[in-house]
């Protein structure tokens, strides 16, 4: 509200950090596996179904949306007479391979002014809520990076504003190595002989977070026999690429932003290098 955010899109926002609260509390309820396979071919845990389904039904209730589209969906989901025409764009659980062994996992969410299958340069706001110790919610409505932190009444407090990418040596390398391309063979090569220190989750929201406070390079490249690399265009790469973009760092393919990029559908899936402007033009400049 301070920074002038449209009444409808603030309204938005406060239903996900709402719904994040009630994520939170789901944590307690399972830990299992769902037994399903999404379209992607992985393996579901209960969770994130049922992290989908809250936020899903939630959205139809509230009508504020015309578009979702989520990791868990096969397709575009419309709603019939929305009060407004935004589109948004959700992993309900990013990192959810993690959720039995108690580690950092998030929800991440991209909010467009329509039309979900769009460039995210067009998105208006970008938003993830991370489960951790505390819980967090790190927003960017394209008027600085915010954090906020929810206190013990489900409340989420800002304790941070025009958040920007600090310089350090820091890398969160996916994939295997056996696996790598040779220009980002190179790109890790020269990290690791310039004394960055691994920080690798499992859980990209948590590895980024880390990033965008502490600096560094995130990477999922393309790899042998998956050129494309594993994550999404739509859910992951270009939520948090606005967030880390909006914070003075960039988001790459390896040879263009990725932000800039028309996605053909809403399962395209993009190698991904996350962080400090500097790791950015490096990989593009061997991947040239
Ligand atoms: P999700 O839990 O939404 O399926 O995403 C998992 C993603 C991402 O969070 C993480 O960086 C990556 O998969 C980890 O993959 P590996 O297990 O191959 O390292
Ligand atoms: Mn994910
Ligand atoms: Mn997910």
């Amino acid at each position: 509200m301070q920074k002038n955010t449209d009444p409808k899109l603030s309204e938005l926002i406060l239903f996900f950090g709402e719904h994040g609260k009630t994520i939170k509390s789901g944590f307690l309820k399972s830990q299992d596996k769902a037994g399903t396979r999404n379209i992607y071919g992985e393996e579901q845990m209960a969770l994130d179904k049922w992290a989908d389904d809250v936020l899903i039904n939630g959205l139809r209730k509230t009508r504020l949306v015309r578009y979702i589209a989520t990791e868990e969906q096969p397709g575009i989901i419309e709603i019939d007479n929305p009060k407004n025409q935004f589109g948004v764009v959700i992993d309900p659980l990013d990192g959810s391979s993690l959720i039995d062994v108690n580690l950092a996992v998030g929800t991440i969410i991209g909010i467009y002014p329509g039309n979900v299958l769009n460039k995210g340069e067009n998105m208006i706001a970008a938003l993830y809520i991370l489960y951790g110790p505390l819980t967090t919610l790190t927003l960017s409505t394209g008027n600085g990076v915010c954090d906020f932190v929810m206190d013990e009444k489900g409340e989420f407090n800002l304790t941070a504003q025009d958040i920007k990418i600090p310089d350090a040596k820091i890398y969160a390398p996916g994939a295997l190595r056996r696996d790598y391309l040779p220009a980002h063979a190179k790109f890790i090569a020269d990290l690791e002989n310039d004394g960055y220190k691994l920080r690798f989750s499992g859980s990209f929201v948590a590895d980024m977070h880390q990033i965008l406070h502490k600096g560094g390079v995130f990477t999922y490249p393309g790899f042998k026999g998956k050129e494309k690399g594993k994550l999404r265009l739509l859910f992951e790469a270009n939520p948090i690429g606005k967030i880390i973009s909006d914070a003075g760092g960039a988001i790459s393919n390896g040879k263009t932003n990725i932000l800039a990029i028309q996605p053909r559908a809403i399962d395209d899936i993009t190698p991904i290098y996350a962080g400090g402007k500097k790791e950015i033009r490096l990989i593009e400049k061997y991947m040239s």
